[in-house]
C-alpha cells in the first residue's frame, strides 16, 4: 500500500501523517514514512537546493521541475520500490501531483512536460492519495507561526491560489486515487475522515 499526502503549506499534512503511522503500526504494519523532496541523504541534499532562500540566482522553473524528478528517481529506488516489495505501507508526505499542482498550475509548466516526466521515471504510482484542502491564507498563516520561510512558502498568496486550483483539477478528475479532506476541522476530525477511506 503507497499513500501520499497533499495540500499547501501548513495544512496540517504533518499532523495526520503521525496520526496515521500509529494506527496503522498498532495493527500490526510495517510502515515507512517518507517525503518527498528528499527521502534519502541524496534526495534530501536536492531537497535543501531546492528549498534555499540563498542563492545568488533565480531558479529556472525548469530547473526546480527537474530537481524535484532527480530527487524522485533516486527515492523512488532507494526507498518505494524497496519498501513496496519487501510488503510494507509506505506514508509519503507529497508525490507526483505536487509536481503538478506547484510546477504545472502554481509556476505554469506545461503539462506535456510532466506527463513526459511521469511517464518514463515514475514506476509506482500512490493507492490512494489525500488532499488536505484548506484557504490557502490559512496554512500561510500557520507557515508563518512555524517561523523562517522557505523559498516557496515565500511565494505570494496568489501562486497559492493556483496551487490549490492544481490539486482541485487533479482531484476532479482523478477521484479514485485523490480523497480531499477538509482541513479546516480539527486535527482529530481530518483523522477520522482519512480513516474512513482506509477501512
Ligand atoms: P513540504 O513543505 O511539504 O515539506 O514540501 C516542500 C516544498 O516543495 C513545498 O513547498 C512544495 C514543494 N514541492 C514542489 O513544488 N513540487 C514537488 O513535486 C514536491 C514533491 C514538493
Amino acid at each position: 500500500m503507497f499513500i501520499s499526502f497533499e495540500g499547501t503549506e501548513g495544512v496540517g499534512k504533518t499532523t495526520l501523517i503521525r496520526k496515521i503511522y500509529d494506527y496503522l503500526e498498532l495493527q500490526g504494519q510495517q510502515v515507512v514514512l517518507t517525503r518527498e523532496p528528499g527521502g534519502t541523504p541524496m534526495a534530501e541534499q536536492i531537497r535543501s537546493l531546492l528549498l534555499s532562500v540563498n542563492h545568488e540566482e533565480s531558479m529556472a522553473h525548469d530547473t526546480e521541475l527537474l530537481l524535484m524528478y532527480a530527487a524522485r528517481a533516486q527515492h523512488l529506488q532507494q526507498v518505494i520500490v524497496p519498501a513496496l516489495t519487501a510488503g510494507k505501507t509506505i506514508l509519503c508526505d507529497r508525490f507526483t501531483d505536487a509536481s503538478f499542482a506547484y510546477q504545472c498550475a502554481g509556476r505554469g509548466l506545461s503539462k506535456e512536460k510532466l506527463q513526459l516526466l511521469n511517464s518514463d521515471f515514475v514506476s509506482h504510482m500512490p493507492n490512494i492519495t489525500f488532499w488536505l484542502d484548506a484557504p490557502t491564507e490559512l496554512g500561510m498563516s500557520r507557515a508563518r507561526e512555524r517561523g523562517a520561510l522557505d523559498r516557496f512558502e515565500q511565494e505570494k498568496a496568489t501562486f497559492f491560489e493556483k496551487v490549490r486550483s492544481g490539486y482541485h483539477e487533479l482531484w476532479e478528475q482523478q477521484g479514485e486515487r485523490i480523497k480531499r479532506l477538509d482541513a479546516t476541522q480539527s486535527p482529530k476530525q481530518v483523522f477520522q475522515q482519512a480513516i474512513a477511506y482506509l477501512n
